[in-house]
């Protein structure tokens, strides 16, 4: 494998528009995925909530292995929960191929990424707006991706906050830099190129996705906006 290539198979597939299940219609949720599967998208994004570490509740273990079993696609799981250590591992088992979790959660990152790659899944660190860039440094050995938050975690169709372009700017521009760099939260037609200039690969979509009717032409043109800014 070449120097500076990530090995999370997402990023192959860069730039990639990953659809976060959160802003989905569950009352018809395979069909939902269905959409997903027949509109190209490479990969979904499954926000676990746990009502303390974000002020909201989404879904757990059960969604999770539900979604495992409606579809082959890569699967993500951002979980914005307390004590990551603690459920980790549930959620390899219940079919997540990327695990990420939040670096203000856990007191250990370094071990906590560890574990999910020795289980055999690739290992996310996400960072809230406020949260700097700082924080994660010290732990970018071990990342296979990096989740660069443009929103407070806890809801879906929040505005975008500029904060992290410069976040992305810095991770991309870093010397050995072979994680994946991922954004969430407000990228929609009028964010995404800005976030794919800046040097994001995986951009997470909720309601620009899920608010229209047309899955495939939506991805299509939210890949496209992103293509024509992606330098490398
Ligand atoms: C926010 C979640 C996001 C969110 C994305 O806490 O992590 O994945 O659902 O939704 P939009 O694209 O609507 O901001
Ligand atoms: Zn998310």
């Amino acid at each position: 494998m070449p120097e500076n290539v990530p090995y999370i198979h997402l990023r192959a597939t860069s730039p990639a528009v990953l659809p976060s299940l959160l802003m989905c219609d569950f009352g018809h949720l395979a069909d939902e995925i269905a959409r997903c599967e027949a509109a190209g998208a490479p990969g979904l994004h499954l926000d676990v909530m746990d009502g303390h570490f974000v002020p909201n509740l989404s879904y757990g273990l059960p969604l999770v292995e539900t979604v495992r079993r409606l579809t082959r696609l890569p699967l993500e799981t951002h979980l914005m929960i307390a004590q990551p250590e603690e459920y980790v591992g549930r959620y390899i088992d219940a079919g997540a191929d990327v695990v990420t979790f939040h670096v203000e959660a856990t007191a250990d990152p370094r071990s906590v990424l560890a574990e999910v790659r020795m289980r055999g899944a690739k290992a996310g660190l996400a960072f809230n707006p406020p949260t700097p860039l700082a924080a994660v440094e010290p732990f970018l050995d071990e990342c296979d991706l990096v989740l660069v938050m443009s929103v407070h975690p806890g809801f879906g169709g929040q505005e975008f906050e500029p904060v992290a372009l410069d976040k992305l700017r810095q991770l991309r521009a870093r010397e050995g830099m072979r994680a994946a760099l991922e954004i969430d939260g407000g990228i929609n037609e009028h964010t995404i190129a800005a976030a794919a200039e800046a040097g994001a690969h995986l951009f997470v979509v909720g309601s620009a996705i899920f608010h229209t009717k047309d899955y495939r032409a939506t991805i299509g043109h939210l890949t496209d906006l992103a293509k024509t800014r992606v330098t490398t």
